[in-house]
């Protein structure tokens, strides 16, 4: 059981002092009764919770699909660069949401944002063996030879060894899929530059078992649906408990 008006405040859209405010007012619900004092408490999970008739998403933990545009850097803040939280509108950058797993400035495409450290921890730890799969293009063109570095894992500059990874050729010679189980720093473009082919376009398509939502433009993001965090949830390993209930609206 929490309080009322903390659990009101942790949506980020409200201080705790607006939050007495509205209830002083009679402007808050709580499974459909008139809420007296913002220190009444309450089962956050199910919680229907309404201010001025409109419901008000209170989930412990928020998970949003980004489709992450160049320009961007994956951090919270950055003193020179806009971050990938600057796509999301003010109430959601105040409650602690993080990129789960980074992508380079100039990578495009599937980022996890949350504020549940645990499942990101285990979404990104290699020994929980989570594949990520990238689109890439190259200079030059991709063959064999590329194929059987890549599963052989490539040791790098410096004797950083890589774990196997995939490659998959496309109909276009410059292009592929690539499969990664780590998140070595600029992991595929050191070992395509490696090969002598360095990467011209990068685009991550999966995470697991979340695959990014054809129909998201490039900086949209949404809530993840329930089916998709349940899958993300049965990663082995996975142990993130608290169920997001609510979905955070835009
Ligand atoms: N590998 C890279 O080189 N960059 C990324 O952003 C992700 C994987």
């Amino acid at each position: 059981m929490e309080r009322l008006d903390k659990i009101l405040a942790s949506t980020g859209r409200w201080s705790r002092r607006e939050v007495k405010e509205l209830v002083r007012a009679g402007r808050v619900t709580a499974n459909g009764g008139v809420v007296r004092s913002p220190e009444e408490k309450y089962q956050r999970e199910g919680l229907d919770l309404q201010v001025d008739g409109q419901s008000v998403l209170c989930a412990r933990y928020t998970y949003l699909m980004l489709h992450k545009p160049a320009g961007l850097v994956s951090a919270t803040e950055d003193p020179r660069q806009p971050t990938v939280l600057e796509l999301l509108p003010e109430h959601l950058r105040r409650i602690g949401l993080f990129p789960a797993g980074r992508l380079d400035r100039d990578t495009e495409g599937l980022l996890l944002l949350t504020n549940d450290g645990a499942l990101a921890h285990d979404l990104l730890s290699p020994r929980k063996h989570v594949d990520k799969t990238y689109f890439v293009r190259v200079e030059g063109k991709l063959d064999q030879s590329d194929v059987e570095a890549f599963s052989g894992g490539m040791t790098l500059g410096g004797g950083l060894a890589c774990l196997p990874a995939g490659l998959e050729l496309l109909e276009e010679p410059d292009e592929a899929l690539v499969t990664l189980r780590e998140g070595k720093y600029h992991q595929i473009k050191r070992m395509l530059a490696a090969r002598g082919k360095p990467v011209r376009y990068l685009k991550r398509l999966t995470m697991g078992p979340l695959a990014l939502d054809k129909e998201l433009e490039k900086g949209d993001w949404r809530p993840l649906t329930e089916a998709e965090l349940a899958k993300l949830r049965s990663v082995p390993g996975a142990v993130s408990e608290n169920p997001q209930k609510n979905l955070p609206d835009k």
